[in-house]
């Protein structure tokens, strides 16, 4: 309803934007909880936090959750997102490693892993300002294309396309895995506010149809507009359908 879209030339002030959303956020209330996303989008955000940091921001009250992860993954692998986050935020600003959550991938119940990541979001009063990349598809987190807005954190089986886009990553095809764990559509939605960001052109349609387009499960960035606030960080290239 109340989107609010900026269109900025590249990715470093797309990045430049986002980040000062979160550090804006974190000075109002130091014990933010922040819904974190991992991809190329927000690499250039996380830097800028790290910097932030070495010139005096606090994040020792800062309570993170991460979207999803890889099933099948195990935290110190480096393609899991557990370790995308060690590397690239975590262990460059002072997080207590206890107060940042990843679904655990490699659970031996995976059903009871996502409810009780729901169940911890909830204990802690909800997710103040929630981070969002979005797929080629639309996606975000890893729901796909088709998934009920009514879902909370579950088991996703991976489409074609997402595997295809991630497989840059691995050594190769066959070792993207199929299914990942991730926060429901529902579980994103009861955010309090949310930054979605993408850049380049392979986003545009994606872009195009999740703002401008019906809201549907088929697209599943369009529920954003049905959130009160969200704010768009586009550069360009991924805002030019607009
Ligand atoms: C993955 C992640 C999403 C991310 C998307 C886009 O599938 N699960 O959370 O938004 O990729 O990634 P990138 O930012 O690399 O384009």
């Amino acid at each position: 309803m109340d989107m609010n879209i900026v269109v900025v030339s590249n990715f470093d002030s797309m990045s430049e934007e986002v980040a000062k959303i979160v550090i804006a956020q974190i000075r109002r209330k130091p014990s933010s909880v922040l819904g974190l996303a991992t991809g190329s989008s927000p690499l250039g955000v996380y830097s800028l936090l790290e910097e932030y940091h070495n010139r005096g921001v606090d994040f020792s009250k800062i309570i993170t959750f991460n979207l999803d992860e890889y099933v099948g993954l195990a935290g110190d692998h480096p393609q899991s997102y557990r370790y995308y986050m060690e590397q690239n935020l975590f262990a460059r600003v002072n997080i207590k490693p206890e107060k940042t959550h990843i679904p655990n991938g490699i659970a031996q119940d995976l059903q009871e892993e996502c409810r009780s990541y729901d169940e911890t979001i909830r204990q802690v009063g909800g997710i103040d300002l929630q981070l969002l990349g979005i797929g080629s598809n639309a996606h975000i987190g890893f729901n796909e294309p088709g998934t009920p807005f009514g879902t909370t954190t579950h088991v996703v089986d991976l489409t074609e396309s997402t595997i295809r886009d991630n497989a840059r990553f691995f050594a190769s095809r066959s070792e993207v895995p199929t299914q990942a764990l991730s926060m429901g559509i529902k579980s994103i939605m009861h955010a309090q506010n949310i930054v979605l960001m993408a850049n380049g052109g392979s986003k545009a349609d994606a872009i195009f149809a999740a703002l401008r387009g019906p809201v549907t499960p088929e697209v599943p960035a369009s529920v954003l507009q049905l959130h009160p606030s969200v704010t768009v960080v586009v550069d360009q290239a991924a805002g030019s359908k607009l």
